[in-house]
């Protein structure tokens, strides 16, 4: 799907807002990290949907159509469910809505774990139905293989290590990772093993502290903490989250506002003007001339 149209936006508020500004690329982002070091830590946010990305793309580096979407927008139980055709039409629907930010798309579960063949047909599904510029997958030393095969084969993959909700099933629940010393070890090790398959940054999800540190410290691809540390290179979260549209969220979130409580309030007041007959009033009806 194409993002390079221009939209008639005065017709339709459905419409995105498109922008003549260039992206950021994927060498850009991984170029933040320099010898070691991230000056300017990386902003990345989860969005769904085409005015989700407009109204965040302008704070963000990365807007991230993650899987995530499955509980936070279809209300699944977990993200084993989530299907390509989810992932492919949100992430042309944030593509379409924003202009800056590099959109990554998550592979769902199924997609890509068979073979590299298969994670090759999956990912270049998803670029070319939304537009996006690269893959994310779960994964350490498993999955090195096929990053490689990707990444040479020109998709640039974001890797996820640490707590991957994809393997929740395995995992028992989503208790945070690294606590046994096997455990930070394994940990570390697939970081690394997917520095060096390619990957041009790894989201480091729901480990203890010190673990997070030491995979930042240990590869030199920028990583992304999510219930992880303030010392790694970027952070994200789930917007759904940190807007406060859940009552109940991991420890790790922060709720930057109580969007909840106001749709909530708002819907009811919509309501007692609809049954006191008070809405619509005079300034949003037509008359004849
Ligand atoms: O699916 C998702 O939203 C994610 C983030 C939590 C990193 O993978």
């Amino acid at each position: 799907m194409s993002t390079t149209f221009q939209l008639d936006t005065s017709t339709s508020r459905a419409n995105p807002t498109p922008q003549p500004m260039r992206r950021l690329t994927v060498p850009k982002i991984r170029d933040r990290k320099a010898d070691g070091i991230t000056a300017e830590p990386l902003v990345m946010l989860t969005a769904y949907t085409a005015r989700q990305a407009q109204l965040l793309d302008p704070h963000c580096d990365l807007l991230l159509v993650g899987d995530s979407l499955g509980q936070v927008i279809y209300g699944l139980p977990s993200t084993i469910p989530v299907t390509m055709e989810m992932m492919a039409n949100h992430a042309a629907a944030v593509v379409r809505g924003s202009y800056h930010s590099v959109v990554v798309v998550d592979m769902p579960f199924g997609s890509y774990e068979a073979s590299p063949e298969d994670a090759f047909d999956s990912a270049a599904r998803l670029l070319k139905e939304s537009g996006a510029a690269a893959v994310k997958l779960e994964g350490g030393e498993a999955m090195a293989e096929t990053v490689e095969f990707l990444v040479n084969r020109g998709i640039p993959v974001m890797g996820h290590v640490g707590l991957t909700p994809q393997a929740v099933n395995v995992l028992g629940g989503y208790a945070a990772r690294g606590r046994s010393d096997a455990e930070a070890e394994k940990i570390v090790g697939d970081a690394k093993a997917l520095e060096a398959a390619g990957a041009f940054a790894i989201v480091v999800e729901g480990v203890v502290e010190p673990i997070a540190i030491a995979v930042t410290e240990a590869v030199s691809c920028p990583t992304i903490g999510i219930g992880a540390s303030a010392k790694c290179d970027g952070q994200v979260l789930v917007v759904d989250d940190m807007l406060g549209m859940f009552e109940r969220v991991p420890r790790f979130v922060k709720k930057y506002e109580n969007l909840a409580e106001t749709i909530s309030e708002a819907a009811a007041r919509y309501a007692g003007e609809v049954r006191d007959r008070s809405f619509p009033g005079p300034d949003q009806l037509y008359q004849p001339k």
